[in-house]
Order: structure tokens, then sequence, then C-alpha cells
């Protein structure tokens, strides 16, 4: 067997994939000159587990609603979850209003702009911190979600898919993948991210236009499929996911608390939405009121 080339050079790397960006990026609006660091951190968010074209609609209302984190903060966590629509993932809907509170009542109202403040938000962890200092502020982060973990994977790495989990060896390799420069840094970041949703893609790769093609360590390894077991989408029918979003649902619709019968029509199987009920309200999803009636909390 040949051996391995070695991995093409960072400076390679950026050379060919910073002009790609500017060509390619999508026009969306957390990226615009005109968007605040608050909208930023709401858009790192939402996109978290939920695709851009779902997430859209709401980030513009959500920034119409609350322009800045006050706004957010002088509203319910209710309001939250119920504005967050079909995004998924609610809790996120109270992390953010717990981030927002935190920014109203401990940083004069403004996103602070470095890693380590983000962090000691409630609900914003090493990812969100990264991507809000890189792309609302500028600065040289290491962002890896997993369109990045997979585009580092194939070009340097040269396997099919990265790790299931992150590792500590692929932020180590995030991080010195980035460019000097705390601007080329953070376009850099953005750039891999736009390659893996566009370009290097989990299931049909387009290396045709991939603007790495010509140095990337999969490609040239022969595009070795993926060894091990098979990666699952997560499943859907029949879970506590699915019985606990109908619920929130339900209440999302509703003018007026909900009677406990209500929710519970909503599943037909008794143990399964008793916990899910449970785990809400646990959750501080869903708020109990007397009497066997809920609501959205605070709304
Ligand atoms: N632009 C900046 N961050 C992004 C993200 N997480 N997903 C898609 N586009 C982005």
């Amino acid at each position: 067997m040949p051996a391995p080339a070695s991995p093409a050079a960072p400076e390679l790397l950026h050379e060919l994939a910073l002009p790609w960006y500017a060509g390619h990026q999508r026009d969306l609006p957390w990226r615009r000159p005109d968007r605040s660091p608050w909208g930023v951190l709401v858009s790192e968010v939402m996109l978290q587990q939920t695709p851009v074209v779902r997430v859209e609609p709401v980030w513009r209302r959500w920034m119409t609603l609350w322009p800045a984190p006050a706004d957010l903060a002088a509203a319910s966590p209710g309001e939250a979850v119920r504005e967050w629509g079909r995004l998924g993932y609610p809790r996120r809907a109270l992390r953010l209003h717990a981030a927002a509170t935190a920014i109203a009542g401990d940083h004069g109202g403004l996103v602070p702009p470095d890693e380590a403040a983000l962090r000691s938000l409630p609900g914003v962890g090493d990812y969100t911190a990264a991507a809000v200092a890189a792309f609302a502020f500028g600065r040289r982060a290491t962002v890896v979600d997993t369109n990045v973990r997979r585009v580092h994977a194939r070009a340097v790495s040269g396997t099919a898919l990265p790790a299931p989990a992150l590792t500590r060896a692929e932020v180590a390799l995030a991080t010195s993948l980035l460019p000097a420069d705390d601007a080329d840094a953070a376009t850099w970041n953005v750039a891999v991210m736009e390659l893996g949703a566009l370009v290097c893609t989990a299931r049909s790769p387009r290396c045709d236009v991939c603007p790495l093609s010509a140095v990337c360590a999969w490609r040239l390894a022969g595009s070795p499929p993926h060894e091990g077991p098979a990666r699952r989408g997560q499943a859907w029918e029949g879970t506590d996911r699915q019985c606990r979003g109908r619920m929130v649902q339900l209440l999302r619709e509703a003018t007026a608390p909900l009677p406990g019968d209500a929710l519970r029509a909503v599943w037909p199987d008794g143990a399964q939405r008793d916990r899910c009920l449970d785990a809400l309200v646990a959750d501080g999803l869903v708020e109990p009121l007397d009497d066997d009636l809920f609501r959205l909390p605070g709304a």
C-alpha cells in the first residue's frame, strides 16, 4: 500500500477555502453587516439542531419581538417557548431566555465579546461561545460543529466521517488549522462550515466542485467508505420527543391554561404520556397550576 500523502499545509487550505467562501457564501440574515451580536447568539443556538431554512423565519420573528437581550428578558420564558415554534428541542428557548436575563442583569444588556464570559452565561457551551466570539466579534476561536468536523475528517485526516462524538484530538486539529489573523480565522471557521453544509455533505459530497478536492486527504486516498456502524438519524415516531412535542405544541396554540386531560389526550400510551408530562414540568417547559391545569411557564 502506498504511504498516505502528508496532509495539506493549513496555509494552502486557507488559500483555497477563503476565496471559495467569498464567492459562494449564502446570504443569511445573521451574516449581514447589520446583524447584532445578540442576533448571532440567537442564530447559533437555533442552528445547532435545526436546518437553516426552518431557522430563518423564526429568527426574523425573534429579532422583531426581541431586538436586544433585555427585550427577551422582559418577556416570560413561556413566550420564548411559544415563539420557538416547531424548531424542536425547545429547552433551547429556555436557555436563550436565561442567557438574555444574565446579559441584561450582569453585562449591561450587551453580549460579552470574549469566549470565557460567553461560556459563563447560562446555557452557553463551548460551541456557542466560540461561534459568537468568532462570528459576532471577529475573534480567533475554535469553532467545531458537525459540518466542520466532517470537512476536517475528510480533507485533513482522510476518513469519510469523524468519530461519533467530538474528541480532544479534533479540537486540537481544528485549532492548529486556524489562520493566525483574527478576522481570517473567523472567516475560515464559517467557510469550512459552509463547505460542509453545501459541498462536503455527509451523504453525497460534491467533490467535483470542492475547492479542496485537489488536496483532500480522503479523496487522495480513493474516498474510502466509512468504517464502522452506520450512522442512524434520530428516531422520531413513538419517541418521548414526539410525545413531548405534541404537548408543547398544544400549549403553544392555547390562549388559556389547558386541563391535564387535554394534554394527555395527545398520546395513546398512558405510562409514556405521564412520564413525558412530568419531564416537561421538571424541565421548566410546562408550568403546573392548581386543578390539574397547565400552561407554558409564566405565559
Ligand atoms: N453562519 C454562521 N454560523 C452558522 C451556522 N451555525 N450555520 C449556518 N450558517 C452559519
